[in-house]
């Protein structure tokens, strides 16, 4: 496939606007959108519990479904359950685990709100001990701090990448240092799947969680949580009813083996055919040519920034940048930037970012925020500087 040109062709969108919003959603390529309509025009049916034939290919699509999310991310069938998100994922994790006080969570000032209310909430609830490894204002994690915090950790929490700053974090040696010391490794990759290379092996994670809107190219409303199967023992699901079960009387139930145990109640089939197709279509493509493709528009857009003397943030060193880039043209307001760029149908998010923390750290309201895909273009950036260069002398 020739990049971006032949992927832009799969999704209309890309001739109407620039998108440069991929951080929060992205856009939809044709062939999601089929295997999606293709399900609700000539199977749509519900999964597991039927005998007729539209149930059965229903079943056997949403199954298929999770065989390609399991080989995508190096899982097992059966370590992969369905979600709606990744919020909905890491919370999961946090009410399905047993809690006593005193226990150790650890975690990174850089987490999204939700990788970090669940935790403080178990920290409230239960007692538990909340610590944050410490960092510096560009993103980048301090590892011989994170050695010492992690001494006696039942939990250790961390983003893949940073969605307010953008910096990729060294994950794999986190989740070394939590295995040695017996701590469970929980992995927020809801900003790197379908970006970059995400192996739950490679990455010693216990659970990880991610959407299937974001780089993935999936519909909105399925999420994933890849449950390492040495967990299975100790992680209640915190739901259950239709689906999770073996037998059931009127005093007594006994759960089923997972994933099924931890479904309960008709899944998003649609969606988990629309997020597989996504996935078929990152394949077609190749990481490493959406990797490169980011790299490159991130080269473009720093050096850019950095001409018109706009402040911009997260690590320096670009090998550590994600496409994703936050920056602030004061005095303005970030929405103000964000509503001037939409009227050159320039798509950017601005605001905390769901990552307070962060914006408190480094003492300002928001940030604006433009992140890539791989339908993204040199052009567009080109564009995007443009507009930027002319408001910045319009402020001067
Ligand atoms: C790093 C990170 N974690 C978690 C989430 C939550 O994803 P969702 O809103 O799809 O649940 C986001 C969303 O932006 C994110 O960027």
């Amino acid at each position: 496939m020739r990049i971006p040109d032949d992927v832009r062709k799969d999704i209309p969108l890309t001739q109407e606007v620039i998108y440069f919003d991929n951080t929060a959603t992205s856009l939809t390529p044709i062939p999601v959108v089929k295997a999606m309509d293709e399900y609700y025009l000539k199977y749509r049916a519900n999964v597991h519990r039927g005998v007729h034939r539209l149930s059965q290919m229903a079943t056997h699509k949403y199954e298929e479904s999770r065989k390609i999310v399991a080989e995508f991310i190096g899982a097992k069938f059966e370590e992969i359950v369905f979600t709606k998100n990744a919020s909905e994922s890491l919370n999961l994790v946090a009410l399905g685990l047993e809690w006593n006080r005193g226990d150790k969570i650890v975690t990174t000032p850089y987490e999204h709100h939700s990788d970090l209310l669940p935790w403080q909430r178990v920290s409230k609830k239960y007692g538990a001990k909340l610590e944050i490894i410490k960092g510096d204002d560009e993103g980048n994690l301090d590892l011989a701090d994170a050695e010492k915090k992690i001494k006696g950790a039942k939990l250790v929490a961390v983003q893949h990448v940073s969605n307010a700053l953008g910096v990729i974090h060294e994950v794999e040696e986190i989740g070394k240092m939590a295995k040695e010391e017996g701590a469970i490794f929980v992995v927020d990759a809801a900003q790197s799947v379908g970006h970059m290379e995400v192996d739950v092996r490679k990455l010693h994670a216990d659970f990880l969680a991610f959407s299937g809107h974001k780089g993935p190219l999936g519909p909105t409303g399925i999420g994933v949580l890849y449950i390492n199967e040495e967990m299975f023992d100790i992680f209640e699901p915190p739901l259950i009813g239709g689906g999770t079960i073996e037998d059931v009387d009127l005093y007594f139930y006994k759960l089923t083996s997972p994933p099924e145990r931890y479904e309960a109640g008709t899944p998003n089939i649609g969606g988990a055919i629309g997020l597989a197709a996504g996935i078929k279509y990152i394949e077609k493509i190749g990481l490493d040519k959406i990797e490169k493709q980011e790299r490159k528009l991130v080269k473009k857009t720093t050096k850019g920034l950095t001409e018109l003397e706009i402040p911009w943030y997260g690590p320096r060193n670009l090998k550590k940048h994600a496409g994703v880039v936050s920056f602030n043209v004061p005095p303005l307001h970030p929405h103000d930037v964000a509503a001037i760029l939409d009227e050159h149908k320039i798509m950017v998010r601005s605001g905390h970012h769901c990552a307070l923390p962060v914006m408190k750290r480094l003492g300002i309201n928001g940030t604006v925020r433009a992140s890539f895909h791989v339908y993204n273009s040199v052009e567009e950036v080109e564009t995007f500087l443009d507009v930027l260069e002319e408001l910045v002398k319009s402020l001067r």
